[in-house]
Order: structure tokens, then C-alpha cells, then sequence
């Protein structure tokens, strides 16, 4: 079947208004089922969970069957996640729960949004680790890989963190082939979904990790986020609970009554939004990313950081770029001027990518993100704007 953006584009009330929306990366639409099922809750079913009386127990079931949805849509137990207020959070929460002994060391990649770094240098200093820092060049084509991973692995590194996708470089990382190499050493592994969770499946058996994570309002849902450990991972993360009530599964040991209940109902929507959906969004983006790169890669003063391949099994169709003579910030500023078009500078708090393996300047880059529900008219178009904004050649 091929995919019906006119369908998918109804589907998302925000796309009806005057604007293209080209930063979705930082935040992709919200879903129409989404948003009423929200109304709905909030307007009749929002009481404390947990009691017997015939609102309350319609409220424990709709809370249920959003965990439910959250973990089939991943292929985790229902044991293996907890939901929380953003991916950031989840990764602080476990970072407060893992353990591991003085002087073990951990892998940390310098290609990461710092949520996935940040918490890991804070564990560190709390159970005294050894941080070790995982870089790929350009000769590696800025990719993260078993290969350039393996140097530094030994039986001392106990917890390895990596981006499936960069959110500047787009480019997709074999999780799988990394996952293999860290188990081998007898390491745990920890994923960024973030970047990668809005354009294909996400099944974190097959990809073998022990732990992954992502937000769903980057992925056609609201402001909530989604945290996997697998269950054997999970004897290394202790319980946060309370201390009478019981601490055994993943929402128990890390959940601190932080999953937002309204949120948590409306995944059952998302997911079956995407239901079958992927190999149709896969196809479409490609066509989206080709036309943009297609453009980038013609002219000789531009730099795409990240593959410059457009194909979908390389990368997903978040595109960075700098150009010679103009930098990134005047980039946006002068197509704001012409256009309707939403896209954004600067280094999306991938700063150590950015400043240390880029070497880029202060403004960054220039980030368009796209995803399913933008048309190739609307990325022809934003090429015509460019052909204004950047320098003739
Ligand atoms: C790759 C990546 N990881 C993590 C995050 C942070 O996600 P959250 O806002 O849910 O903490 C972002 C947000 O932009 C991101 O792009």
C-alpha cells in the first residue's frame, strides 16, 4: 500500500495552520486521537489511580493499557519499563539506581545529545568510576561501530552508552553489532532512542540492548517518555521504592508516580497509528531527504555532517549542514524572512560532537528535520529557499 500523506497529514490538527514544520527532531506534531483522548481523560476519568469506586477503576485501566501499549510497541515485558517525564529524567533516575563497584570503568561516545552523557558522569562520581570516551572521525565516517568501540573495551568496562541515531547527524548505528561487541566484554549497553523512535520500529530484543529509551512527543504523542530494562539488566538497577511497597519490576524500582497519567492512556493511540505504518514512513522519508541532500551535496561550499547518502538504511532524514561564508544562525534568520519554513541553528545540545569532533563554531549547524507528514513539495520548496538565502555559485 502506498503511504497517503493527505491521510497522515489529517491526522495532525497543528498541520492545517501557515507553517512547515522542520524541527521535528525537537518535537514532532501531536496526533488528533492523541490530543481527544487527553480531553477525554482529563474531562472524565482523572482521579488517583489505584481505587475500586467506578471512575477510579475505568482511570486503573486506561493507565494499564497505555504501560501495556508502550511495552508491545517496543517488544519489552511490561515488567521492563517505566514511563517518565522525559528521557533525560529516566536516564537520571537510573543513573541514581545502577550499581557498580569503585573503580570499574564506564564507555561514554562523544557523539551524543548530553542527556545520554550527562547522567553517566554523575554515576560516575557517585560510585567513583573510570570514564573512557568513544569518538568516531570523519575516516569513519563519523560513525559508532563495534569496530571502533572494541580498543577500548576490557573486562573493566562494566556499561557502555551510545546514540542509536545522532540528532545532528541522522546517520543509524548498527545497535545490534555494538550490543554483540559490549556483551562479549561482559559490559551492560545503554541506548539513546530519541532520534531514532520517530522513523522505524523500535524492538529492543532484536537490537539486544539493556537498556533504551525515547520520548514519544518526538514521536506523535505527548510530553512522556519511555525507559527499557531488560529484566536481566535490571539486577543491577536497585529499587527507589518506598520502602513498603514492593520494588520488583521496572515502574516499581524507577516509576516515583512520575508517569503522567493522561500521557500514559494516549500511547495505545500512537501506537496504533504507526501499526504497520514504518515500511510506508521508511519509503516516504527517503524521498524527503533525497531531494534536500540531493541539493546539499551539489554544491561545493556546503558540508551534510553525517552520512551524505540518502538511503534509508543508512540514515534518517534529520540533515546538518554549514556553509562557507554564512553561518548558520544568518542561514535560519534570512529564510525566517521569506518563508514559512521551521528549522533551527546551533548544536541541540550535541555540544561535544559540535565543539570537539566537528569543530565547528559557536552557531553550529543549520538542522532540518523531518519526518512522515512532510510533503516533497514542501521540501522542493524549502530548496528554492536556500537557493535564495546561501551564496550564488
Ligand atoms: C538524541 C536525543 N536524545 C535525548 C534528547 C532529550 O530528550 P528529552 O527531552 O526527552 O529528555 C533529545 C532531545 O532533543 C535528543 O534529540
Amino acid at each position: 500500500m502506498p503511504f497517503d500523506i493527505s491521510k497522515a497529514r489529517g491526522c495532525f490538527p497543528a498541520l492545517q495552520q501557515d507553517q512547515v514544520f522542520l524541527d521535528n527532531a525537537g518535537g514532532s506534531q501531536v496526533l488528533d486521537v492523541v490530543i481527544n483522548s487527553m480531553t477525554q481523560y482529563l474531562s472524565q476519568t482523572n482521579v488517583q489511580l489505584g481505587a475500586s469506586y467506578r471512575t477510579g477503576s475505568v482511570s486503573n485501566t486506561k493507565y494499564e493499557e497505555g504501560y501495556q501499549a508502550a511495552a508491545k510497541y517496543i517488544n519489552a515485558g511490561r515488567d521492563e519499563i517505566v514511563l517518565g517525564g522525559s528521557t533525560t529524567q529516566l536516564f537520571m533516575n537510573l543513573a541514581n539506581a545502577l550499581d557498580f563497584h569503585e573503580g570499574d570503568e564506564i564507555i561514554l561516545s562523544k557523539m551524543e545529545h548530553e542527556t545520554n552523557v550527562k547522567p553517566w558522569l554523575f554515576m560516575a562520581e557517585r560510585l567513583k568510576l573510570k570514564i573512557k570516551w568513544w569518538v568516531s572521525d570523519r575516516s569513519d565516517g563519523l560513525r559508532l561501530t563495534a569496530k571502533n568501540l572494541k580498543p577500548l573495551l576490557s573486562e573493566k568496562v562494566k556499561f557502555v552508552a551510545c546514540t542509536h541515531v545522532s540528532n545532528i547527524l541522522g546517520t543509524i548505528h548498527d545497535v545490534r553489532e555494538i550490543a554483540d561487541a559490549v556483551h562479549e566484554a561482559g559490559a551492560l549497553l545503554c541506548v539513546d532512542g530519541v532520534s531514532f523512535a520517530p522513523h522505524r520500529n523500535v524492538n529492543v530484543k532484536s537490537f539486544g540492548v539493556d537498556f533504551y529509551s525515547f520520548s514519544w512527543y518526538k514521536v506523535y504523542g505527548p510530553h512522556i517518555a519511555v525507559l527499557y530494562a531488560s529484566n536481566s539488566a535490571q539486577e543491577h538497577v536497585k529499587s527507589m521504592a518506598h520502602y513498603f511497597n514492593p520494588g520488583n519490576t521496572l515502574e516499581e524500582k524507577l516509576g516515583f508516580a512520575s508517569s503522567n497519567y493522561e500521557c500514559t492512556q494516549s500511547i495505545p493511540y500512537i501506537a496504533s497509528y504507526l501499526d504497520g505504518s514504518i515500511d510506508a514512513i521508511t519509503e516516504h522519508e527517503g524521498k524527503l531527504q533525497k531531494i534536500l541532500l540531493d541539493y546539499l551535496n551539489s554544491r561545493p561550499d556546503t558540508t551534510v555532517h553525517g552520512s551524505t547518502s540518502a538511503d534509508s538504511t543508512v540514515r534518517v532524514p534529520t540533515v546538518s549542514f554549514t556553509v562557507e561564508k554564512i553561518s548558520s544562525k544568518t542561514i535560519v534568520e534570512e529564510a525566517e524572512k521569506i518563508s514559512n519554513f521551521g528549522f533551527r541553528w546551533g548544536h541541540f545540545y550535541s555540544k561535544r560532537l559540535c565543539d570537539e569532533v566537528l569543530c565547528l563554531g559557536p552557531e553550529g549547524v543549520t538542522r532540518v528535520s523531518m519526518v512522515h507528514y512532510n510533503t516533497e513539495e514542501e521540501i522542493r520548496g524549502l530548496v528554492s529557499v536556500l537557493e535564495k538565502v546561501l551564496p550564488k555559485i
